[in-house]
């Protein structure tokens, strides 16, 4: 078989759910993969059946992100491939009034939501020249929200600083672009491990994969899958805090 020389795509999280479409979606792309979560039997199966379907390189690498030698000697690993996308999109939740919540947990949402997405934000960006670094964030990001107060704190980080490095990407004129994800509720395991249902409907994993890679192509900085979500986004902006505050935690008891 001849050597297939299309770049790598990098996706962590991929066991499931938008990090899973997202590999299934890139691969038709055309991209190789690289595949980073915790469950490698998950990340097998998709390997295999990804695999059925097309002759790609894809690297099944299972790592704890919280782990931080692990992910040192993943990101030493990383250097031996072409990798032109990198999606930051392992991460996790957790519903609940702010001061009940079990500490140890909300302390490893931020290590895995903040530090290691902001370690391997930095490790990608001193070495690639051009491409995309993605970073999943969540419409949360843009809201105080109660009841899921920290982890919407976590998402605020992401926004605010890829926001941030993009635009000095910009003006240092780089070719490599750090966009965002920002979903509303999205059909995963997400609410499952966060321990509540979503409130409001949610959108298929499919879906917010696709409106992702589309925006990548367009290098957007900012992607906001589905019209309601691109409203509340406005909403956000427009509407006093306060009254923010009080829909949000109206919509956050309804989980
Ligand atoms: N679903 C939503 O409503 C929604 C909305 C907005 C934003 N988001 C964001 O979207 C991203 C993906 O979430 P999802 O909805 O697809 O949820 P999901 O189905 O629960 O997927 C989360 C992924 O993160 C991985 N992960 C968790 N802890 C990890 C760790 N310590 N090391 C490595 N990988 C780890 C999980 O794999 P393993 O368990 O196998 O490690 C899994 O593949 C998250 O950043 C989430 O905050 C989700």
């Amino acid at each position: 078989m001849m050597k297939n020389h299309a770049p790598y795509a990098l996706i962590t999280g991929a066991s499931s759910g938008i990090g899973e479409q997202l590999a299934v979606q890139l691969a038709e792309q055309g991209y190789q993969l690289i595949l980073v979560a915790r469950r490698v039997d998950r990340l097998q199966a998709l390997k295999a059946a990804i695999s059925a379907k097309h002759s790609i390189d894809i690297v099944v690498y299972p790592c704890d992100l919280l782990d931080i030698n692990a992910r040192a000697l993943f990101l030493e690993e990383t250097r031996k491939w072409d990798i032109k996308l990198v999606i930051n999109n392992a991460g996790f939740g957790q519903v609940g009034l702010f001061d009940t919540l079990d500490l140890a947990k909300e302390t490893q949402m931020i290590q895995l939501n903040i530090e290691a997405l902001h370690v391997m934000t930095r490790w990608f960006a001193e070495r690639m020249d051009d491409g995309v670094i993605l970073n999943v964030a969540s419409m949360a990001g843009f809201i105080p929200t109660p009841l899921m107060a920290a982890y919407a704190a976590t998402k605020a980080y992401v926004i605010n600083y890829s926001r941030a490095a993009n635009y000095e990407l910009i003006k240092a004129k780089r070719r490599l672009r750090i966009l965002i994800l920002c979903p509303g509720p999205v059909d995963t395991e997400f609410a499952q491990v966060a321990g509540a249902k979503h409130a409001l409907k949610s959108i298929s994993s499919a879906y917010c994969a696709r409106v992702a890679i589309k925006g990548i192509a367009r290098r957007k900085t900012v992607i906001i899958p589905g019209f309601k979500m691109k409203m509340v986004h406005l909403f956000a902006k427009i509407v006093p805090t306060r009254w923010i505050l009080a829909v949000s935690y109206r919509l956050q008891k309804l989980k």
